[in-house]
């Protein structure tokens, strides 16, 4: 949700500003721009609707020089995506520039008051404010660009990373965050600012992540300063990043989603590698274990998410009743954070986040916090906001994921559940050793299983053009794979822009059977387990409506195959495991019938990778 870069050192700010816009167009890609002090002293502001590629075109006859320079891209909240609205924003007299990303709550008061004062504002933006606010507190208190900004700030009511360069001062660049993410990058007599550290990576792997409430002071040939809104200076805390930049790249794949589809048998193998033991007999999930009398006396587990991360959320609830009997409750952290939850003593809130920085997962987790839940976290991104906010957590552990429909961190998410289930299992007592032994042993296989059902991804291009002119879709499955057909139809929805709707399959004759008609594709997911012939019975009740049946069944399966119209294999994996397998076909089904379409799968329209608003 808008991506944020900065560099200030001596290379060419534009080149390495350019890249660092394309690694986070994933954030947001409806305008960018750019804004550097040149070699001959001026600001110079370059912005154009569209995409990162299409502001470097707009930018390519201009003065592109300098060594010190911001730049975003943008996911529109204020305003509509258009050149005007694009950050950056310059200040009234043009001597500031600043870019942001957040949302400021309070800014048609604060624009009223500056509008009062002469201030003429030239976008429809809440960015806008801050740095007319910023420059006019400048003039007024004749104070500097660093304590102009901790003014402004104390009246800002809402959340931003926010970057400042100044005209006169080409040797600065100032940050400042709240809510939303920023990370510093510390390279040789060099520094890079960024909203995650992709676009920094290949230069440094020296980072400092921004707390809330802190402002990155950036000098030219000083150390890096940080201080607090009241000027009160924090030693920055420097981290080893992890991440190398062959993740960042395609790798010869045409998008990032199918990469990442292709390479979940490696991601889930890195995701247990050192949990569970190569004979398959234990797992261990250190945060259970480090926290195991929280967990052993839970009487309760919440867990709030938002988007894919929900559905997993979904099977974890399946799991960790089953396996370890204790009542779970799944909530979508928008509503949670809302609606006076109640939070009990004994209570565990687990925040299931890919980035870590979901404005509403995080807004959840500090509220369960402040009524004295323990909070476990599960996220991807390595020292992301929630992984902080979080008392303890496990990573995923999957790598970057870039295409904004997820894929490897949703099945990366599932199977750090089940290992939760499993190892909570064992601690409590509610699963015998020899059904532990076999639920470890088949988590175990589960990244051979998928390589099994990518070796059908042929098959299922195939089919995938004789579904690409459907207007509808619907998804159906039962028991754990209930979530793992919303999750398809998330996926579908997304990337190809097809309505579609996951329902529980015995839900169907309530309502949406109404719909089915010969024209209507349902994909049932109908593999061997404790409700296949249920899940049976419902397929002919869409069979005799005349639907179109894709069904993803076990492999072997002949019951399902006479009735289906078509039929997806995947091999045969213990129940609880078997949305890992089940959302693999669904996933390149969605993403086959997106490129026939000709849809822009690694962007898809209105969507942003990580949801920094709330
Ligand atoms: C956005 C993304 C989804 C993601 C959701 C939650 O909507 O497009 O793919 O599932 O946010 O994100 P999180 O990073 O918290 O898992």
């Amino acid at each position: 949700m808008c991506g944020i870069v900065g560099y200030l050192g001596g290379r060419d700010a534009y080149p390495v500003l350019i890249k660092g816009l394309h690694r986070l167009e994933y954030r947001g890609y409806d305008s960018a721009g750019i804004a550097m002090v040149s070699a001959s002293g001026e600001l110079n502001l370059y912005k154009s609707k569209g995409k990162v590629a299409d502001l470097e075109r707009f930018a390519e006859s201009k003065d592109i020089s300098g060594t010190i320079g911001i730049a975003h891209t943008r996911w529109a909240t204020h305003g509509e995506p258009n050149d005007l609205n694009a950050h950056p924003h310059y200040s009234q007299s043009k001597n500031l520039a600043l870019i942001h990303n957040g949302i400021i709550e309070n800014y048609s008061v604060l624009r009223l008051e500056l509008e009062s004062k002469g201030f003429r504002f030239r976008s429809s933006t809440d960015t806008e404010v801050i740095v007319y606010l910023i420059e006019y507190i400048m003039q007024t208190n004749g104070v500097d660009l660093c304590t102009a900004v901790q003014l402004a700030l104390h009246q800002v009511v809402g959340a931003y990373a926010i970057a400042l360069v100044a005209k006169d001062n080409p040797d600065q660049i100032i940050a400042a965050r709240k809510s939303s993410p920023l990370v510093v990058g510390i390279g040789e007599g060099e520094y890079f600012l960024a909203s995650d550290a992709t676009p920094i990576v290949e230069y440094t792997d020296k980072v400092v992540y921004l707390n809330d409430g802190e402002i990155a002071v950036i000098r030219r040939d000083a150390p890096l300063k940080i201080v607090d809104l009241d000027n009160v200076e924090i030693t920055p805390e420097v981290k080893r990043l992890a991440m190398n930049l062959s993740q960042l790249e395609k790798g010869g794949y045409p998008h990032f989603m199918l990469k990442e589809i292709y390479e979940q048998p490696q991601t889930l193998y890195n995701c247990i590698r050192g949990r569970i033991n190569v004979e398959g007999t234990n797992v261990v999930l250190s945060g259970v274990i480090d926290n195991r009398d929280k967990f052993l006396h839970a009487s309760r587990i919440i867990i709030v998410a938002c988007g894919t991360s929900w559905h997993a959320a979904l099977i974890g609830e399946h799991l960790i009743e089953d396996l370890c009997r204790i009542p779970v409750e799944v909530e979508y952290a928008s509503e949670f954070r809302y609606r006076n939850p109640v939070i009990c003593p004994g209570d565990i809130v687990i925040a299931i986040s890919q980035s870590g920085e979901t404005a509403d997962t995080l807004a959840a987790v500090e509220l369960a916090k402040s009524r004295g839940a323990f909070i476990y976290g599960i996220c991807n991104v390595v020292g992301s906001s929630i992984a902080r906010a979080t008392d303890s957590g496990s990573y995923i552990h999957v790598g970057p994921e870039i295409g904004v429909a997820s894929t490897k961190a949703f099945t990366g998410q599932v199977t750090v559940l089940s290992m939760l289930a499993l190892t909570l299992a064992r601690l409590k007592g509610t699963i015998g050793e020899d059904k532990f032994v076999r639920m470890v042993q088949g988590l175990q296989a589960i990244p051979d299983k998928i390589k099994e059902v990518l070796d059908h991804a042929d098959a299922i291009a195939d089919l995938s053009k004789i579904f690409t002119y459907a207007h509808n879709f619907i998804y159906l499955g039962r028991g754990y794979n209930y979530p793992a057909a919303l999750e398809g139809a998330l996926k579908l929805k997304e990337i190809s822009y097809i309505h579609a709707e996951g329902y529980p399959a015995a839900e169907m004759k309530h309502g949406p059977i109404a719909l089915i008609d010969a024209e209507m594709p349902v994909v049932a997911i109908a593999t061997t387990d404790s409700i296949y012939e249920k899940t049976i019975s419902n397929i002919q009740e869409i069979k005799a409506r005349r639907g179109k049946v894709i069904a993803i069944v076990t492999e072997g399966d002949s019951v399902v195959r006479s009735i289906a119209d078509y039929c997806i294999e995947v091999p045969r994996v213990e129940e609880p495991f078997a949305p890992l397998v089940a959302s693999v076909p669904l996933q390149l089904l969605a993403y086959y019938i997106a490129v026939h379409k000709g849809r822009d799968v690694d962007q898809p329209r209105n969507l942003a990778k990580s949801v920094t608003v709330e």
